[in-house]
């Protein structure tokens, strides 16, 4: 059994003060939206495991495909001895790199849910004797600083989830990922790409409905969190493709006119019938748009790799 740790960088109270503010600022707004990383208490990350599977979501084994092809020459590129993996949910793909990755000393895997990190934390570090599993309860989108762990380090930010920024957030979230490396580590970029617009909406779509069930588990978060009164219900899941954007949107559709109330917050919501509240982005990228906004990050972009029907992406860049 190796070592294994959790930091929390989140406190509870800080948690809660971030997840009133975000509840107020986007149901004020016009359309109304909801960040997602609220998504993820402990049943949004089962039911996050559960879409992984389905046979319309493609990214999970598009990106796995291109793992289990590419983790010797990730892991030559690299010579990482420290693996950091930030929004590492169940971490289940990272094995293959983890495998691979002969003097790798520690892993540091970053997520907002505690239960999914505990569950992949624990399960890794009783697999791998010698591996340090330094896990760290913490929002990506604000890094705190890394443990001190030995260098090269290698970032892998993987499941396209960078595509659940907006733009000018993922400019800073890139610019902050430089800000962690020194000169020689390396960042391995996940990212879905444009392709017909129907295998994009199936993807978040689905015919058994988990998609859906994820998506109207924020409300869930919110009634149990904030005292809300939203019933999941009286709202239909929507997923549409953005065409000028070029991403995928998430949003709940009132079926009905209704008023919410947030006792804690001290709000009611007023929602017309067939208002929506926006809930996700998911971007689509193309290979020259990734490698620009890597460039400004101030990240060398040295590696891209698809997979077999170049229906996902995966790149090295390198910090200078
Ligand atoms: N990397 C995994 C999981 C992707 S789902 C995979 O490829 O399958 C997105 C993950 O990011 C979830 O585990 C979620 O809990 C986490 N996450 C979402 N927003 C986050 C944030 N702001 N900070 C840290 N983790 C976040
Ligand atoms: N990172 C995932 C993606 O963009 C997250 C995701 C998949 C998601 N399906 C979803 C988020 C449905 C909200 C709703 O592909």
């Amino acid at each position: 059994m190796s070592p294994f740790h959790v930091t929390r960088t989140l406190p509870e109270d800080t948690t809660d003060a971030a997840l009133r503010a975000d509840v107020r600022e986007g149901l004020a707004g016009s359309p109304k939206t909801l960040p997602p990383k609220w998504f993820y208490d402990a049943r949004g990350s089962e039911l996050f495991e559960e879409i992984t599977a389905l046979p319309e979501y493609y990214p999970t084994r598009a990106e796995r495909e291109i793992l289990r092809a590419r983790a010797g020459e990730i892991a030559a590129a690299s010579g990482a001895r420290t693996l950091v993996e930030l929004g590492s949910g169940s971490s289940e793909k990272t094995r293959h790199l983890i495998d691979a990755l002969t003097g790798l000393r520690a892993y540091v895997p970053v997520d907002v849910s505690e239960s999914a990190l505990t569950l992949a934390g624990r399960a890794l570090a009783a697999e791998r004797p010698g591996l340090d599993v330094h896990a760290m309860v913490a929002d990506f989108t604000a890094l705190p600083a890394l443990p001190d762990t030995p260098g090269p380090r290698l970032v892998a930010f993987l499941g396209g989830t960078i595509g659940n920024l907006l733009p000018a957030e993922r400019a800073a979230f890139l610019a902050s990922v430089r800000a962690l490396l020194a000169p020689g580590d390396a960042l391995l970029l996940g990212t879905d790409l444009v392709k017909d617009e129907k295998v994009l909406v199936r993807a978040y779509d689905d015919a058994a409905g988990v998609t859906a069930a994820f998506n109207k588990n924020v409300l869930s978060v919110i009634n149990r969190e904030l005292g809300a009164d939203f019933d999941p219900d009286t709202f239909d899941h929507v997923a549409l493709w953005d065409a000028g954007h070029e991403w995928i949107e998430m949003r709940l559709r009132s079926r009905i006119t209704q008023t919410v109330k947030i006792p804690s917050l001290g709000l009611a919501v007023d929602f017309a019938a067939g208002e929506d509240l926006r809930t996700e982005v998911s971007a689509k990228f193309r290979r020259n748009g990734v490698r620009k906004e890597l460039a400004a990050a101030g990240l060398e972009p040295v590696r891209w790799w698809t997979d077999g029907e170049a229906r996902f992406a995966l790149s090295l860049s390198v910090a200078r």
